[in-house]
């Protein structure tokens, strides 16, 4: 088949040399000339493992092939897909102009596409809008094709996905899309256009909500001489609940469960349903990035001129994706308060997310040297083979560790020195008097 993809980020990219890889003939479009640019050089700025081979590949065999919008007077593809971004808006809606850009296009200069398919994560009820107006007067069907890949897995789980959902305007679009993923093994939810969209809000919402309970029952953990650790060990043995997304830690971030969950909320509100679990999820969420500044100002008291060192700025391991990583929430609030941050992630850019103060380093150990505190934001792998016997002796007293992920190992740390708090595990924080007894 041939088929256009807008948009060329996180998704759009896998998608487009995905599809080439199944052997489509595959235009990829972008409205920033520099994403253009460098794809067509065969580089790749996202961290996501197999993505460069794969596109490097496809621009090798010809199936490939990246533009600029306005260097396209006419495409020739049959299917376009849209996978550009819908951010927020100031009052939690999904900002969904780039959509109707790209489907305003579409219309405009795709003579022979029959279908529009939707993988952007647009709010429920968007299809059926977008269908009733802009497709209006058109032969193009819509199908909402929502996308579940996970960053810095992204590759594999479009081959490999656990489930392909499509709600189409028409039985012949729900053809079409079987043909685009011919060869792909994977159940299929076959659906509405407005269910589907909602397949996609509701497993994000439900992710977000387990993530939310978890850290409430390590907050209390904590106060109750319990430790999380064993606890999600038990819950996640029932199969009903399942073992996924039950550490404890920082809380959610990146790209898509915040903007998602507030989507949600505000969809929600604007139907007239006031989603309360929803809103304490949120208010959870937001609560728990706050956790290493006050454990730090409680031993510290003031911050002022206290060198931490913050490893991890993406908002989880193997990506560089750093949107609404913890971090970047963590880091100007260290800095506020007078300590001298110094900041290392292995794959995230830092340029221009951080504050001016912010020491950025090119390796963990340069983070530590001196430090006196460590808070680790992202369980990236290298962080948790440290030498700690050697960042023991490279750190200062007294050696506080705030392990914002459960990632480290709490025996190990203390017999090295280091005083190690983390989330519903820390010793320290017990105030249970029959442990303290
Ligand atoms: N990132 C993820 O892990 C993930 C997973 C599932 C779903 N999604 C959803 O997929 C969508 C895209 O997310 P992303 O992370 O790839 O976004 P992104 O910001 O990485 O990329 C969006 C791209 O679209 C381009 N663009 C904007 N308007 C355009 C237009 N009119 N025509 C062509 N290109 C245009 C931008 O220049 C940018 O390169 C979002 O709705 C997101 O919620 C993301």
């Amino acid at each position: 088949m041939k088929i256009s993809v807008h948009g060329l980020g996180h998704v759009g990219l896998v998608a487009a040399a995905a599809l080439a890889a199944q052997g489509h003939q595959v235009l990829g479009l972008d409205i920033d000339r520099a994403v253009v640019g460098t794809l067509n050089k065969g580089h790749v700025v996202y961290f996501e493992p197999g993505l460069k081979e794969m596109v490097v590949e496809g621009l090798a065999s010809g199936r490939l092939r990246f533009a600029h919008l306005d260097d396209v007077k006419e495409s020739p593809s049959e299917m376009a897909m849209v996978c550009v971004g819908t951010p927020s808006l100031n009052n939690g809606g999904a900002n969904l102009s780039y959509v109707r850009s790209a489907i305003r296009w579409i219309i405009a200069h795709e003579p022979r596409v029959d279908t529009v398919v939707m993988k952007s994560t647009v709010p429920p009820g968007t299809g059926r809008s977008l269908a009733t107006t802009m497709l209006q007067g058109t032969d193009i069907d819509y199908v909402s094709n929502s996308e579940f890949l996970r960053e810095g897995h992204a590759v594999q789980d479009w081959f490999h996905p656990d489930r392909i959902v499509a709600g189409a305007t028409s039985p012949e679009a729900l053809k079409r899309i079987k043909k685009l993923y011919q060869g792909i093994e994977a159940p299929y939810v076959e659906t509405d256009v407005t269910s589907a969209e909602m397949i996609k809000y509701a497993s994000n919402a439900f992710l977000a909500t387990k993530i939310a309970f978890v850290n409430e029952i390590a907050n209390l953990c904590e106060r109750m001489g319990a430790t999380i650790d064993d606890v999600s060990l038990g819950i996640g043995m029932d199969p009903r609940i399942g073992p996924a997304m039950l550490r404890a830690g920082l809380g959610y971030g990146g790209s898509c469960f915040p903007k998602d969950v507030r989507a949600l909320d505000f969809q929600s509100t604007a139907n007239g349903h006031s989603f309360e679990l929803l809103r304490s999820v949120i208010t959870v969420n937001n609560r728990q990035r706050l956790l290493p500044l006050l454990s730090l100002k409680e031993t510290f008291g003031s911050l002022q001129g206290v060198p931490v060192a913050v490893l991890g700025l993406s908002f989880k391991p193997d990506t560089d994706d750093t949107r609404d990583a913890p971090a970047l929430d963590l880091i100007p609030l260290l800095v506020e308060e007078g300590a001298e941050v110094r900041a290392y992630d292995p794959a995230a850019k830092a340029q221009g997310i951080l504050p001016p103060e912010t020491k950025v380093c090119h390796d963990a150990y340069e983070a530590l040297k001196g430090s006196r505190a460590l808070v680790l934001c992202t369980e990236w792998d290298e962080f948790v083979r440290l030498d700690w016997a050697e960042i023991a002796k490279a750190m200062e007293p007294p050696r506080l560790v705030f392990d914002g992920r459960n990632a480290l190992d709490p025996g190990l740390l203390t017999s090295l020195g280091f005083d190690y708090r983390g989330v519903g595990r820390s010793p320290k924080a017990v105030r249970s008097p029959l442990r303290s007894a």
